[in-house]
C-alpha cells in the first residue's frame, strides 16, 4: 500500500483525500495516517490539510523499495526489483537470483556495497546515500558471442539518461565508461553464464557517481560525479528509472539485428575518443592510431595508417587517449 500511496501522491497535482485512500485500499484512517508517517520518516515532505487531504511537497533523494517501485513503470526492465540498504555486490546478488530463477529484467539495487567490484578485479568504492549501484539481469535468446555488445548498449543508455535528467553532456569512453568533462562518472561490469551455444543469463552491473563530493586521492584526477559537474544534487531513483527506460528501448533495437546496427550511430555521437589519437593496450602488442567509431559488433575502429582500419575487440584490450584518460 505504501508504494501505491506514494505513486498516487506523486502523480496527483492536487490534494489526495484521506477518505479516498481509505476507500481505495479498504483500510482505516489510522492505517493511512501510519503510512504517511512512515513516508515522512523516510524524508518525504507531506502536507496534511484538514478537509483536503495529503499532498507531496518535496521528494528528496530517497532510495528505498517503495520509491523504486513507485518510479519504475516499464515494459519489462525493473518490473521485478530488489533493494538492499547494504550488500556485498549487486552483481553477485543478481547472479544468485538468476540461479534461483529470477526473470528477465530483474533489477537489484543497493544504497551501499561493501564489496563493490570493478573491471579487471578492481574495487568499486560504494558508500551509502550518494550514488547508484544496480545490476540488471537479462536472459537473452541469442548466440553467446553477441552478448559482449550489451555492455555498449548499457553505456549508451546511461549516457542518454544522464543527459536527459542531469543537465550535463555525457560522453562514452569506449567501450563502456561514461565521462563528463573528461572524467569518469560511471562504470559498467558485465558478467555472464554461458553454456555451449546458449546464454543462461547476463548481469550488467552499473555504478554511477551521482551526489558524491569527495574522491580518494588515487582517482581524483580521473573520476567525478554528476553533482560536481552540474553543481546540483540529483534524485537517484529518478535517474535509475531513466536509465532502465533508455536501456529497454535500446535493447529492443539491438534485438532486431542481434547487434548494434540500429544504435551505433547514436553511440558514436557520444564516443569521446572519436577522431582522437589513442593507444591500444593489447597484451599481444600495443599500437597507436586514430579512433574512427565502432562497428555493429561494438569493436572500436582504429585507423593505424591511411585507410587501414584495425577492429579492436574489447575483451583483454583497453584504450587510452595519448594525452590523458580520455
Ligand atoms: C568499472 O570498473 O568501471 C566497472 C564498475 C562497475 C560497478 C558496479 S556497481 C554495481 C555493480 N556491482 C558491483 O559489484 N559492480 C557493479
Amino acid at each position: 500500500m505504501k508504494t501505491e500511496i506514494l505513486t498516487l501522491l506523486r502523480e496527483s497535482e492536487d490534494y489526495v483525500s484521506g477518505q479516498e485512500l481509505c476507500n481505495r485500499f479498504g483500510v482505516s484512517r489510522t492505517a493511512v495516517w501510519k503510512v504517511m508517517n512512515q513516508l515522512k520518516e523516510e524524508g518525504y515532505v507531506i502536507e496534511a490539510v484538514q478537509n483536503k487531504g495529503y499532498k507531496l511537497k518535496e521528494n528528496p533523494d530517497v532510495l528505498s523499495l517503495s520509491e523504486l517501485k513507485s518510479r519504475i513503470h516499464n515494459r519489462w526492465a525493473g518490473n521485478t526489483v530488489y533493494f538492499y540498504e547494504e550488500t556485498g555486490s549487486t552483481n553477485i546478488d543478481a547472479k544468485r537470483l538468476a540461479e534461483e530463477g529470477a526473470p528477465h529484467g530483474t533489477v537489484v539495487v543497493a544504497d551501499k556495497q561493501n564489496a563493490g567490484r570493478g573491471r579487471r578485479g578492481r574495487v568499486w568504492q560504494s558508500p551509502s546515500g550518494k550514488d547508484i549501484y544496480f545490476t540488471l539481469l537479462l536472459r537473452p535468446d541469442f548466440e553467446p558471442d553477441k552478448a559482449a555488445a550489451l555492455t555498449l548498449v548499457m553505456a549508451l543508455s546511461v549516457a542518454q539518461a544522464v543527459e536527459g535528467s542531469c543537465a550535463v553532456q555525457a560522453g562514452i569512453k569506449w567501450p563502456n565508461d561514461i565521462v563528463v568533462n573528461g572524467k569518469k562518472v560511471c562504470g559498467i561490469l558485465t558478467e555472464m553464464n554461458v553454456e555451449p551455444g546458449y546464454i543462461q543469463y547476463v548481469v550488467i552491473g552499473v555504478g554511477i557517481n551521482v551526489n558524491l563530493e569527495d574522491f580518494p586521492e588515487e582517482i581524483v584526477k580521473t573520476a567525478t560525479s554528476l553533482l560536481l559537474e552540474s553543481k546540483a544534487e540529483w534524485p537517484r531513483a529518478e535517474l535509475l528509472q531513466s536509465v532502465l527506460k533508455c536501456f529497454e528501448d535500446n535493447y529492443e533495437k539491438f534485438l532486431r539485428t542481434h547487434d548494434l546496427t540500429d544504435i551505433k550511430e547514436e553511440y558514436t555521437k557520444h564516443l569521446v575518443n572519436c577522431n582522437r589519437e589513442v593507444r591500444v593496450l593489447d597484451p599481444k602488442g600495443e599500437f597507436e592510431g586514430i579512433a574512427r567509431g565502432i562497428n555493429a559488433a561494438g569493436e572500436l575502429l582504429v585507423e593505424t595508417e591511411k585507410d587501414k582500419i584495425v577492429e579492436v575487440y574489447a575483451g583483454e584490450v583497453s584504450v587510452r587517449g595519448l594525452y590523458g584518460y580520455v
